[in-house]
């Protein structure tokens, strides 16, 4: 079905005027140099991050200005000044130096949504520490494996995660500090042997510290994302990533001065940081964070009790929006709105043609990933939506559409999503595998391992992925980690992962797996093997689905074709099989 361009609103009837009112004058001589200006930097000519989101507002005018309005899973509330932010980050950051924390070293998290997450996050980039941030629902394997190949020096956790982990933390030798902040717990830190406690160490600690001279090179954080083989490899961002995270928090989210944002996703991934931390802070906005996962009616709540003005939420939450039906959102007074956008999957043209009445407005969808670090392609305030439609590059954004020999192809036809390298926020290496890195760049282009088409005004259209990574409910998911956790079962010989179109998830993931010698099928097995993947995964990582079969289609060299299972799995023709191996 066609659907029909949203036209833009009519500039008088905008609350505010967008910050990119002409977005082909603003695209036509742009220079990333002139950005560069619009941030405070260090003396010396140093930049970094912590000092871009906090420090500077904290030395001005937004001195008492709030810059979080936190809500907890319980409804606990607290709120922080930018000034209170600086005067905790800089105690943090004096920890960590009286660790030994040096520029460069790694401290990860390993939290829920909490504003020690932010504060201590934020203290490690001001000693020079490349930050990581782990999602807290993930089990003990995804952790492990991250914390081993960073080579984490510091953990930053909570007493019931911690917990969670236990069996894995002697496995790790550069592992040299875990401190335990005991937030949402009664009673004193139940600190096991060698732990530190957050709160004793902050309150000992001094609110002054000078920022480590940080050039904008320097490496700042680094997000685990999975490919279609081996273990999720670390991408590396720089310091000079604000640049774009700045002035697309400004271009792309529309951020003025008394906004409240509110960015729905977890600081694990990327989105939760570029977004959830850099973009509104180095902008001086205020947001909101919630600490409680997704209920149609809890988020409403948000909105209208926050009044919540520009919302960063992804097409799966927009889906459960709508699954919980249109009564829900009546009785809430979503009139504080005033501009949304989505990111992380594709976003169906049905969700915003559902979103219109809902919100008053069009949702605005906008492409990036782990490896981008920040938006490049986006639906702006000032230009028309054309549903299904991931938008146009932002300035300075050069995107092209390759054929497999990685020649650009005309508009309209389909291909390899490409960006020419360079842009602020572009990933610097992954971590440890410089090999990988150098294989995404070919004949001067960033392969992205999208496929998608440009149409003649100039719209990026997305297709798919070219690889076997699964997106669940905007979720990278490797199927090499789910098949690694599978056959660690004692009953499973082998495991195949594919993903599984899904009405609301976009994907949720499958696996085929065969039995060892000596086992049977059975739903109680099944159970147990889904159960056994869910305590070392996560819940969205692991399989919503398990189909028992004798054997896995295998190339000749031995490799699982999941192609091929997902061709079957849908019915689909099986394509090229010569290098099936025969049973
Ligand atoms: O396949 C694309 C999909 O998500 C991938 C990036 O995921 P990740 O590295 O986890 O980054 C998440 C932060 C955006 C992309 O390669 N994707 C992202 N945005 C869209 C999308 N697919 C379709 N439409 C989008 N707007």
């Amino acid at each position: 079905m066609d659907y029909k361009a949203i036209r833009k609103p009519e500039a008088q009837k905008m609350k505010v005027m967008p910050n990119l009112a002409d977005y082909e004058q603003v695209s036509k001589n742009f220079r990333w140099e002139d950005i560069h200006k619009e941030l405070d930097w260090l003396p010396g000519g140093f930049l970094n991050k912590a000092h871009e989101c906090i420090d500077r507002h904290a030395k001005g005018s937004r001195r008492d200005k709030l810059a979080l309005l936190w809500e907890g899973k319980s409804g606990d509330r607290e709120t922080y000044t930018f000034g209170q932010l600086k005067d905790e980050t800089n105690r943090f950051a004096n920890v960590l130096k009286g660790m030994g924390v040096v520029k460069g070293d790694r401290v990860f998290f390993f939290m829920e949504r909490v504003p020690e997450l932010y504060i201590a996050l934020f203290g490690a980039l001001k000693v020079g520490a490349i930050v990581g941030p782990l999602f807290s629902a993930f089990g003990p394997d995804p952790v492990r494996d991250r914390l081993l190949d960073s080579g984490a020096k510091v953990l930053v956790t909570q007493p019931d995660l911690r917990r969670r982990i236990a069996q894995i933390l002697p496995t790790l030798p550069q592992l040299k500090h875990i401190i335990v902040v005991n937030k949402g717990q009664r009673g004193p830190n139940p600190l096991s042997n060698g732990d530190l406690s957050y709160e004793a160490l902050m309150s000992d600690a001094s609110s002054s510290f000078d920022i480590a001279k940080t050039s904008m090179y320097d490496y700042s954080i680094m997000h685990y994302t999975s490919g279609t083989t081996g273990k999720p490899k670390g991408a590396v961002h720089r310091h000079m990533a604000v640049i774009q995270q700045y002035a697309t928090g400004r271009w792309v989210l529309d951020l003025h001065e008394d906004d409240i944002y509110w960015c729905t996703a977890d600081p694990g991934w990327v989105t939760g940081t570029s977004y959830g931390m850099l973009a509104p802070w180095s902008n001086g906005i205020t947001q909101v964070i919630y600490e409680g996962g997704f209920r149609a009616s809890a988020w409403y709540e948000m909105i209208q009790k926050y009044k919540v003005t520009v919302w960063y939420t992804a097409p799966t939450a927009i889906r459960m929006l709508m699954k919980a039906g249109d009564e829900v959102p009546k009785h809430y007074d979503l009139s504080s709105l005033r501009y949304i956008n989505s990111v992380g999957e594709p976003l169906n043209p049905e969700a915003i043609v559902w979103g219109l009445p809902v919100f008053n407005q069009a949702i605005h969808d906008n492409w990036w990933q782990t490896e981008t670090g920040a938006i490049l392609i986006g639906n702006y305030p000032a230009m028309d939506v054309r549903p299904g439609s991931m938008g146009k590059p932002i300035p300075g954004i050069e995107a092209g559409i390759l054929d497999d020999n990685y020649d650009q192809l005309p508009h309209g036809k389909e291909g390899h999503l490409a960006i020419r390298p360079g842009w602020p926020s572009m990933f610097h290496t992954y971590w440890g595998n410089q090999e990988l890195y150098n294989s995404r760049f070919r004949k001067g282009w960033y392969i992205t391992g999208d496929r998608a088409r440009r149409d003649e005004s100039g719209y990026f259209w997305f297709v798919g992925r070219t690889d076997d990574v699964i997106n669940t409910a905007g979720h990278l998911v490797g199927p090499f980690e789910v098949e690694s956790a599978l056959i660690e079962h004692p009953a499973v010989a082998e495991a195949g992962v594919i993903g599984k179109p899904d009405p609301i998830a976009m994907e949720v993931v499958k696996a085929f797996v065969s039995l060892k010698d000596g086992h049977e099928p059975s739903e109680q097995l099944r159970n147990e093997i889904m159960r056994f993947a869910r305590q070392k995964l996560a819940a969205a990582v692991a399989p919503r689905e398990i189909e028992f079969v004798p054997s896995l289609p295998k190339t000749r060299s031995g490799k699982i074709m999941r192609r091929l299972l997902k061709a079957r799995e849908l019915g689909l023709p099986e394509g090229d099989t010569s290098t099936l191996e025969e049973d």
